[in-house]
Parts: structure tokens; C-alpha cells; sequence
């Protein structure tokens, strides 16, 4: 099969074409030809290393890359409820496998879009991240109907599954943040965010609005605003750190002055703890890209062209998703 490879911990020129065997599903596993798979920022962080030192991630030469969609091209032992050339979207797993033309799966983790009408370059794009967000939204941060959100990096990849999500929970009010020079991207998206601030001009740009909800894949300046712009009992969901900023802390005492809550969720440690909670958010996933709640920009790019979506990423160039074709 063809695939990229990170040949060792660096900078994107790290990211490799290469021929590898085609693998086989084992017992529990579904293989996958993989159409398209998608790039994130956290297939960046593994590259660089950050996260090197951590039990059980992947250490070079390993083909990144964990949100993929495609067709099955093959089941292992014991796998009943899939079948060949079924069109199928994948929940990430150990982050690694995705740039390649077979991507092997546990079977937990692999949903079938067949009966749905969705774009299989948008099922790799937003499903996986639409599925974690139902499962942040409902799990994590309880949102309930009627309730306000905002979302803080609102065009990123992970963010832009909320604004869909929240809408479908009966969220009464959806407000993106992003800074002064995504203002003009942000005018054109597609998301189904009520409106879209300025960021670098918190907390003014809200006018003193009050959030019950608040997604944080942000960081930084913005995570220590947010305290300020959450309602009575309201939640701040921290769900990631794309500003790069890890020394961050924010001030505790805040929270029991503003009677709020400060929680964080992490996909890659919680699905595998609480798998029953990925049937419920998959049917709500594929029915919100099927209803077009979840719009992403997507940029389609050749597999060998791996290391300049990661480098885009890294230079802030990308408005919502690049997605790679094998
Ligand atoms: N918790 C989970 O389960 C989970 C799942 C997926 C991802 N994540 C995490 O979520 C984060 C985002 O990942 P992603 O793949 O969505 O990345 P992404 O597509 O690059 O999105 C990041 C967004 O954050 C914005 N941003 C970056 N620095 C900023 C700053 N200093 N101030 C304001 N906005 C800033 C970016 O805007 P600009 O382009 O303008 O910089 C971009 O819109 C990462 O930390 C990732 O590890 C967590």
C-alpha cells in the first residue's frame, strides 16, 4: 500500500512516501481502502515528539494520521456487522495508520455512513470529531436544551464539529470565537454559528454576554477570559492547548467566586473507558453532516503532499479542514 511515514520526530519534511505491505485485519478488525484522511493537529504534536514520552504513542518510522474514511475492504474473525465496499467513517484510535491507502481497524470504532448521504471527504473530515463533540457536549459539559455556547477557535477542525452538535441538543445560542485575522473566513463559513467574534477583542467584542457552556481547544489568553464570560453555574470545557501555550494556568479561585466549572475531555482516554457512549453520538454525527450541520472548509490534497498540510497547520494557513487523498 501506499503510505507517508514519520521517519523521526521533526519538522514536516520528516513525513515520507512510501510503498509498505498491505496489512490484514486481524481477529475484531475491519481493513479499510482507504478515500480520504483527514489532517490534524494532533498528527502534528505526535511528529514533533511532544508527546513522545507518553506510554503506548507511536515512536518512528509510524504512519500517522486517525481520522479516515472509506470502504471495507475486508474483516477479520469474528466480524459480523460489516460487509466488503461498505462506505464507512472511523472514530480515532492510537493516532497512528490514517496517511495510507489500507487502514486497519478495531471494529468498535468503525461506523458505517452507508445509509446515510454524506460526502465520504466530509465523513473524514467531521464525523470522527462530530462523534467526539456529541460525547463532550453530553458527557463532559451536560449541556441542555435551551442552553447557550461558545466555542473559542471556532473554525478549527475540532471546534467546528460543535456549533452542528450544540445546534442539534436544542442549544439556544451558538457563538464562534476567532481571531482579527479570521474575521473574513469566518464571514463566509458555513457552520451553524449565530455569530462570529473577534477574539482578540475579548471580552468587549461579546458586549457583556454570558455563556452556560464554553469549548476551549484554544488555550492561553482566551481560557482565562472565558472564566469571566461563563453564566451562573456555567462550564468550560478545555478540549485542547492549539495555541501552544503550555504553561498556562488559569487562576482557581474564580471558579468557586463565579459558582462555575472547569472540566476537560480528552477522546483518546475517554471512548476506550466508556465505549458505549460512540453508537448514540455516531447516529447523531451522521445525521448532522447528513442535515449539513457540520460544513467544514475542506482542502483536498495528494497523500505525498502530507508534509505541506502539516506545515499549513503549523503556519495558521488552513480555514477549516485539509484531507488527504490516497
Ligand atoms: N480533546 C479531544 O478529544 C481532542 C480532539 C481533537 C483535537 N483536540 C485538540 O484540539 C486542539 C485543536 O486541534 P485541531 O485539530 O482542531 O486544530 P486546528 O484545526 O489547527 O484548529 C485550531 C484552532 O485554534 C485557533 N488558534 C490557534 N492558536 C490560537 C490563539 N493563540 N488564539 C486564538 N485562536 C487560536 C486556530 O486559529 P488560527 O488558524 O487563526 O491560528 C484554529 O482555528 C489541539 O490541541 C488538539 O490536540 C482534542
Amino acid at each position: 500500500m501506499k503510505a507517508v511515514e514519520v521517519t523521526r520526530f521533526g519538522d514536516p519534511s520528516v513525513l515520507t512516501l512510501v510503498d509498505l505491505p498491505d496489512p490484514l485485519p486481524g481477529p475484531g478488525q475491519v481493513a479499510i481502502d482507504v478515500t480520504h484522511a483527514a489532517v490534524g493537529l494532533i498528527d502534528v504534536y505526535l511528529r514533533q515528539g511532544l508527546y513522545k514520552d507518553q506510554e503506548g504513542l507511536a515512536q518512528p518510522p509510524y504512519v500517522p494520521g486517525l481520522e479516515v474514511a472509506g470502504t471495507v475492504r475486508a474483516v477479520g474473525e469474528g466480524v459480523t456487522r460489516f460487509t466488503v465496499g461498505e462506505k464507512v467513517a472511523v472514530l480515532p484510535g492510537n493516532g497512528t495508520g490514517g496517511y495510507a491507502s489500507v487502514f486497519i481497524s478495531d471494529q468498535d470504532r468503525v461506523v458505517s455512513t452507508e445509509d446515510y448521504d454524506i460526502d465520504p471527504a466530509l465523513a473524514a473530515a467531521a464525523v470522527p470529531n462530530a462523534i467526539m463533540a456529541h460525547i463532550a457536549l453530553t458527557k463532559a459539559a451536560d449541556l441542555a436544551a435551551g442552553e447557550s455556547v461558545l466555542v473559542h477557535g471556532a473554525l478549527g477542525a475540532f471546534a467546528s464539529a460543535f456549533p452542528g452538535i450544540a445546534r442539534q441538543l436544542g442549544a439556544s445560542r451558538i457563538v464562534g470565537t476567532v481571531r482579527t485575522a479570521r474575521l473574513g473566513p469566518a464571514a463566509a463559513t458555513r457552520l451553524p454559528y449565530d455569530d462570529i467574534i473577534d477574539s482578540d477583542n475579548l471580552p468587549d467584542a461579546l458586549g457583556g454576554e454570558k455563556f452556560d457552556v464554553i469549548i476551549d481547544p484554544v488555550g492561553g489568553t482566551v481560557r482565562t477570559q472565558s472564566l469571566d464570560l461563563l453564566a451562573p453555574s456555567g462550564r468550560l470545557l478545555l478540549v485542547g492547548n492549539a495555541s501552544g501555550d503550555w504553561d498556562h494556568t488559569i487562576p482557581s479561585n474564580a471558579m468557586w467566586y463565579g459558582n462555575t466549572v472547569v472540566a476537560g475531555f480528552n477522546a483518546g482516554g475517554y471512548v476506550p473507558a466508556h465505549p458505549e457512549t460512540i453508537p448514540p453520538a455516531a447516529r447523531a454525527a451522521l445525521k448532522a453532516a447528513a442535515s449539513g450541520l457540520l460544513q467544514p472548509e475542506i482542502e483536498l490534497l495528494p497523500l505525498a503532499e502530507a508534509a505541506t498540510a502539516h506545515a499549513r497547520l503549523e503556519n495558521h494557513t488552513v480555514n477549516g479542514r485539509i484531507v488527504l487523498v490516497p
